[in-house]
């Protein structure tokens, strides 16, 4: 018998979980008007690829959490792996010259995972810190080596990185860059998205990808090669809309790199651990050996906060050579946690013994070839991604691919259509999201599939009811 079996939903009150959540929780992303007018819905419970609401409703998570509920929820092994480091020692100074043994071992095993010589792991609590401690590293890295003005970072517009004053700037997803907010400006700066189903009409993929790289490289020029220091890119752009860059792009921007001396910073928080049926997809499926790779999210499958940056031997050795006599004035008192890095060594137990990668290898383009069904419908723009990876971009009009406007929100619109029978897609201004646990099977893809089209049906008969098709 579950846990969830043997849960009483009827202690929860709804309404009150609500109320209180509203007039206390700053959320993530908070649009303060909805949460005003509608509050948000409770998740008390998660199994498998299932999550609970507070009233004991059940709906297939296609989110995956936030990207990162890899092997599924409710596992006791990861329970008592959790529970028994409690027991042992929930907590350890990581600082100066102490360690404890589940950091010290994690660090190995990411390594032994991580492509080349990335062989040195910085922890820290989540992605956005993972990113951080990258930035801070390559500064000091770039001082070290006595390169003072090399400190200007590029990335692309439409990424994420994270929500840190660093990670936030280093992001380029216009709709997160409210000006009510700050951002670093003056180092750092975004050249375009590689999303081939928005380039010009009629560019062939080879201009495409010939532009895109010509743009970095001018990038780097017109800031000076000498200022240069790192290039910082999600090998697909999670938040962004799952945008998959066209084939040779990961490896020629990563040979314009190497050309101008310049670090490529892969933010594999979303594409690590599995998701694309592999431990890193950098070299495995894009062919490039990046200077630092950042993880977070699947390395725990969201049982513990961490994040991980992994570094070359190239860098730590420059920077325990050159920094010799001085001190790495980074980290945070949970770097290392020892809970949160036996939740993440038993989660790579799991994903090994029950050969998780294989399954996506398999599950992955299954999943990608049904949601592709989804392309006859009328309002459906373009069906993309990779791995377990998804995303349905709406449009008003499918062939000069105008949008619907965004007050519209019909991303959400489609989502709230899928809550109601069960499935959690995630809604981002004209897209719809997926990103489902690694070990969905083909039946519960096709219940994604079946669902998401009657979501969007009733959708296009709302949108005709109210004129706007
Ligand atoms: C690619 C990428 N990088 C970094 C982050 C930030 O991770 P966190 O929210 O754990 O700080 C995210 C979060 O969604 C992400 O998708």
């Amino acid at each position: 018998m579950s846990a969830i079996d043997t849960l009483d939903f009827t202690q929860y009150d709804t309404q009150a979980i609500s109320d209180t959540d509203r007039d206390h929780f700053l959320h993530p992303w908070q649009v303060f008007d909805a949460i005003a007018e509608e509050g948000a819905l409770p998740i008390a419970a998660a199994e498998g690829a299932y999550i609970y609401d507070s009233d004991g409703n059940r709906y297939l998570d296609a989110v995956g959490g936030l990207w990162c509920t890899n092997i599924g929820m409710g596992r006791d092994e990861m329970a008592d792996a959790i529970a028994g480091q409690v027991r042992q020692m929930a907590y350890a100074s990581p600082f100066v010259d102490m360690t404890n043994i589940p950091a010290a071992t994690l660090a190995t095993k990411l390594a032994e995972l991580a492509p080349g010589d990335l062989n040195h792991v910085a922890l820290s609590c989540g992605g956005s810190t993972a990113i951080d401690t990258a930035y801070r590293l390559i500064h000091f890295y770039q001082n070290c080596r006595g390169k003072q003005d090399k400190k200007h970072v590029i990335s692309r517009v439409n990424s994420y990185h994270g929500s840190t004053y660093a990670s936030m700037s280093i992001g380029g997803k216009p709709g997160d860059h409210p000006p009510e907010f700050d951002y670093i400006q003056d180092t750092i700066h975004h050249i375009s998205c590689p999303n081939y189903y928005r380039a010009d009409a009629g560019i062939s993929a080879a201009d495409f990808l010939a532009a895109k790289l010509r743009e970095l490289e001018d990038k780097i020029l017109e800031v000076g090669a000498d200022k240069v220091a790192a290039f910082f890119a999600e090998p697909v752009f999670g938040a962004g809309g799952v945008i998959v860059p066209p084939q040779g792009y990961h490896r020629g921007t990563w040979e314009i790199c190497q050309k101008y001396d310049v670090l490529y910073v892969s933010d594999e928080v979303v594409t690590g651990f599995g998701r694309l049926g592999h431990w890193f997809a950098s070299k495995e499926v894009f062919d490039f050996e990046p200077d630092i790779i950042c993880s977070a999210k699947g390395l725990t499958s969201g049982y513990q906060p961490l994040g991980a940056t992994i570094y070359s031997s190239k860098i730590h050795n420059m920077i325990s050579e050159l920094g010799h006599g001085r001190c790495f004035t980074h980290g945070f008192t949970y770097s290392g946690h020892p809970v949160a890095c036996a939740a993440a060594l038993k989660n790579i137990e799991i994903m090994e013994r029950e050969q998780l990668l294989p399954h996506v290898q398999d599950i992955g383009p299954y999943f990608q070839t049904q949601l592709k069904t989804l392309a006859d419908l009328h309002i459906v723009g373009d069906v993309r991604g990779i791995g377990l990876m998804a995303c349905v971009e709406f449009v008003k009009d499918k062939t000069s691919k105008a949008p619907f406007s965004e007050e519209l929100d019909i991303g959400k619109w489609i989502s709230n259509q899928a809550d109601s029978r069960g499935l959690i897609v995630r809604p981002i201004v004209n897209l719809n999201v997926m990103s489902p646990p690694l070990i969905i099977n083909r039946e519960q893809v096709d219940f994604i599939i079946t669902t998401l089209r009657g979501s969007i049906l009733a959708c296009m008969d709302d949108l005709k009811q109210h004129g706007h098709l």
